[in-house]
């Protein structure tokens, strides 16, 4: 029998990937209080779900930031590459790319010597991204690096020497509670060298009831995007969670920003994951996802708590919404 070593290489990784789920899903739910990380909401059907969650009307994240790409993509540029020397422009956490695909393709019109280099942990949406751009913008040199953030950034660095440009869109910063924000910039700033810049999206503290309904749509797609992750560890984990037995719950506290998702165990209940039972009392909360709002003066404090320098804030024009472009001195 011939054994492709390619092959092989593949299913480690498959089973590493695997394993790694595993192990954070029956930590996070034998943890008091129980929890899961969102960074598990992206498998096939949950890329979708959030790309329907991308076009509600309710969700002003995506227009409010889309406004800045559009409206202000020669400014952006120019700050990110004042002598236009060849750099490597790596985005964290990229989707589709949706937003920053003006500014891929303005930078492409100019002539800038650059690779795009889209990391993501969803192996999917890196393939449509990789599709939706090949045809957009043929001339767009794309690595897609699918994994963590920082495994994969350190892969961009091993695969090329040149200045980096980082961009965090989307607030996926406020995925993060502020300590962990803190040492997620302070971290990245580590790795990147002087000269190199950072655009990271921060969504605004703005009225309690616009932040809450972004979150909790009355036609459900919010909830279905949390429940899939129950569907996707009943999957690949070999488990039973009984999907009706559970309800998305949101919160918002407005006096400290803290926007929150929740699971809530309508019974009480024992659910098998392999080996596995966990219990569930009736009311039991599972934390999904924290989506932190950030006042101008959080921001300004996380960017020099994290040692980066403030370049400039561009805000969309209701100012809902900052893309803060830092840089490491
Ligand atoms: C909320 S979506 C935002 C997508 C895009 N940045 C935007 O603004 O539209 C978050 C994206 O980050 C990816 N992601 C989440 N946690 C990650 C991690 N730890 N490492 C790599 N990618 C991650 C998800 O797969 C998803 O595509």
């Amino acid at each position: 029998m011939n054994i492709n070593p390619h092959h092989k290489y593949h299913q480690n990784n498959i089973s590493k990937t695997v394993d790694r789920f595993r192990q954070d899903i029956l930590l996070d739910l034998g943890s008091n209080p129980k929890k899961l990380s969102s960074k598990y909401f992206y498998d096939k059907i949950g890329d979708e779900l959030f790309q329907k969650i991308m076009n509600m009307e309710s969700y002003y994240l995506t227009n409010c930031e889309l406004d800045i790409f559009k409206t202000k993509t020669a400014q952006i540029a120019d700050f990110i590459r004042p002598n236009n020397e060849p750099f490597d422009l790596i985005e964290l956490g990229a989707g589709d790319a949706m937003k920053s695909s003006y500014l891929l393709q303005y930078l492409v019109d100019q002539g800038a010597t650059f690779s795009f280099m889209p990391i993501d942990i969803s192996g999917n949406i890196l393939s449509v991204l990789k599709n939706k751009l090949n045809d957009s913008i043929p001339n767009l040199e794309i690595i897609c690096l699918k994994g963590e953030y920082f495994e994969m950034i350190d892969q961009a660095t091993t695969l090329s020497s040149r200045r980096k440009v980082v961009l965090f869109l989307g607030s996926n910063i406020g995925n993060m509670e502020y300590e962990q924000a803190l040492q997620f910039c302070s971290e990245l700033k580590d790795k990147l060298s002087a000269g190199d810049y950072l655009l990271i999206g921060f969504d605004l503290k703005k009225h309690p009831k616009t932040i809450l309904q972004a979150y909790d749509d009355r036609t459900g797609i919010t909830a279905s995007f949390n429940l899939n992750l129950l569907k996707r560890i009943n999957q690949e984990l070999d488990a039973d969670f009984d999907i009706s037995q559970f309800e998305h719950y949101q919160t918002y506290d407005p006096s400290t920003g803290a926007c929150r998702s929740y699971l809530i165990s309508l019974i009480n209940q024992q659910v098998t994951i392999g080996e596995y039972q966990i219990p569930f009392y009736e009311n039991e909360a599972i934390f999904m996802e924290i989506s932190q709002k950030f006042s101008p003066e959080d921001i300004h404090d996380l960017a020099r708590e994290s040692g980066f320098v403030t370049v400039t804030e561009l805000y969309d024009t209701k100012k809902w919404f900052m893309d803060a472009i830092w840089k490491v001195s």
